[in-house]
């Protein structure tokens, strides 16, 4: 039996996964995020704690038995947030996350300051990147700076919390601007170029790797018979790639989650980072994901679901299962400012093409579109990198919307697939990495891929009219730095 615990932005899920891979329980508990001023984006570590221990409290309640014999933990993680511990591993100040827009000016006084980043790291330097926000933090908070002794992402505190020690995976390591993504551990000139040394650092794991064992007082609590190996894990969108097998070349996959990506695993780096392509080492040895990252994908939904006070599901209903035509409204998703390709955390939103006669749904519609066209964005990004998407899976919450995956189809004009159980992703992903510390298996026989449910073509009707439109969207995106 193996837990996989994700600690994601808008909620933790865990997972309970017996040992024919099937999730037998799922528990998740809502996170709250502050925006202390416009463009900050801020969590309280103390209530990722809370919330994962009330998930394995309810299933310690729900599944006892099964929780009992739980051997190994994955843990998976929203990726790049900066959690400062002090001497005695307490956090400092709320964590800055991976949404955070602050660190702009920051982000180009690293790249000055060591012109080796983009080639070493595979990175930009980009305000959602974990050492900018160190950079901010001396600048604006110097006491906080000078206290910190342990700078941790956000499952690696979890991690500490659990087992009472600091140790990171690769994968997750990449996003934070510190790691030489070749060798796939810390680069001391990464380090000190934001004033830190290693030994502010973690130490490091590749994903699958046993990392240490839960504290005896929690497997006592959660009526574990032997306290379970804690893995590597990995960040949430290499443990969602581990989740659905996609572990080697040419399994390209889309993330619809609060943020969105594109993800193509790759056996060499292959990093753009002048157009803000990610270079993330995966949560499996010798092999690395390039992403296009957007920062606002099914949030856009949460979004205007807020807007017109109703649920996502009734704004979805009225649009059936296909598009008829591109919608006459264009919606630029930067709701939180842009990674992939713009790096630009000022720019915001836009509602294009309203007319008295736009109705709700015409809105809706532009939402979703305006999300496959930043991700169209992301895919022509890749492919300067070398990396053409044939065809690509589709995980997160967003893949439940047929009419979503069918304007993907169209816009990327590639098939797209909708998975079975695609929705438990990273949690699922995690709970594989588990499973692979405790047993040491072939990768390849754990990390199968699930099944392709349904097809999403794309209807040659419609192709060249996404096309103009994707051409228009993008004369609507005005720098804002
Ligand atoms: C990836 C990214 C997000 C977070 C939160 O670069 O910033 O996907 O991991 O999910």
């Amino acid at each position: 039996m193996y837990l996989g615990i994700d600690l994601g932005t808008s909620a933790v899920k865990t997972v309970l996964v017996d040992d024919a891979q099937r999730v037998i329980a799922s528990e998740s508990r809502p996170l709250a995020t502050a925006s202390p001023r416009p463009g900050y984006s801020e969590q309280d570590p103390a209530q990722w704690i809370d919330a994962v221990f009330a998930t394995l409290d309810a299933l310690k309640a729900s599944h006892g038995t099964e929780l009992a014999a739980v051997e190994g933990i994955g843990l998976s993680g929203q990726m790049h947030g900066a959690t400062l511990l002090d001497a005695s591993s307490r956090p400092l100040r709320p964590c800055i996350l991976w949404n955070d827009g602050r660190s702009a000016a920051e982000c180009r006084v690293l790249e000055q300051r060591w012109p080796a980043l983009r080639a070493t790291t595979g990175n930009k330097a980009m305000p959602g990147f974990t050492a900018p926000k160190l950079l901010w933090i001396a600048t604006h908070e110097p006491d906080v700076f000078a206290a910190t002794k342990l700078v941790l992402l956000p499952k690696a505190y979890l991690r500490l919390v659990l087992s009472g020690e600091a140790i990171e995976d690769v994968s997750d390591a990449s996003g934070s601007l510190w790691l030489d993504a070749a060798r796939r551990d810390w680069s001391d000139a990464a380090l000190a170029a934001t004033g830190l040394s290693r030994d502010h650092m973690p130490r490091l794991v590749e994903g699958c790797a046993p990392a240490t064992i839960l504290r005896g007082e929690l497997a006592r609590r959660w009526g574990m018979t032997r306290p379970p190996i804690i893995a590597g894990g990995a960040g949430d969108n290499p443990a969602g790639a581990v989740g659905i097998g996609a572990i080697a070349p040419g399994t390209a996959f889309i993330s619809l989650g609060t943020s969105g990506a594109l993800l193509a695993p790759t056996s060499t780096i292959a990093a753009n980072a002048d157009r803000a392509v990610h270079t993330f080492c995966h949560a499996v040895p010798g092999m690395w994901i390039q992403a296009g990252a957007i920062l606002s994908a099914a949030s856009c939904l949460a979004w205007a679901a807020r807007l017109f006070g109703i649920t996502e599901a009734e704004l979805l209903a009225p649009l059936g299962s296909r598009p008829q035509a591109p919608s006459p409204v264009s919606f630029l998703p930067y709701l939180a400012g842009e990674r992939t390709p713009h790096d630009d955390p000022a720019v915001r939103g836009t509602l294009d093409g309203l007319s008295h006669g736009t109705d709700r749904t015409a809105v809706v519609q532009a939402v979703l579109e305006g999300v496959a066209f930043a991700l169209a964005d992301c895919r022509d990004a890749l492919a300067d990198a070398g990396i053409e998407i044939a065809e690509a899976d589709v995980i997160g919450g967003g893949s439940r919307s047929a009419f979503w995956l069918s304007v993907l189809a169209n816009v990327l004009n590639v098939r797209i697939h909708r998975l079975a159980g695609g929705e438990t992703g990273a949690a699922f992903g995690a709970a594989r990495l588990g499973r692979l510390a405790v047993t040491g298996e072939a990768i390849d026989t754990v990390c199968t891929r699930p099944q392709r449910i349904e097809a999403f073509e794309p209807d040659a009707g419609l192709t060249d009219a996404y096309a103009e439109r994707l051409h228009a969207w993008r004369e609507l995106y005005r720098p804002r730095h």
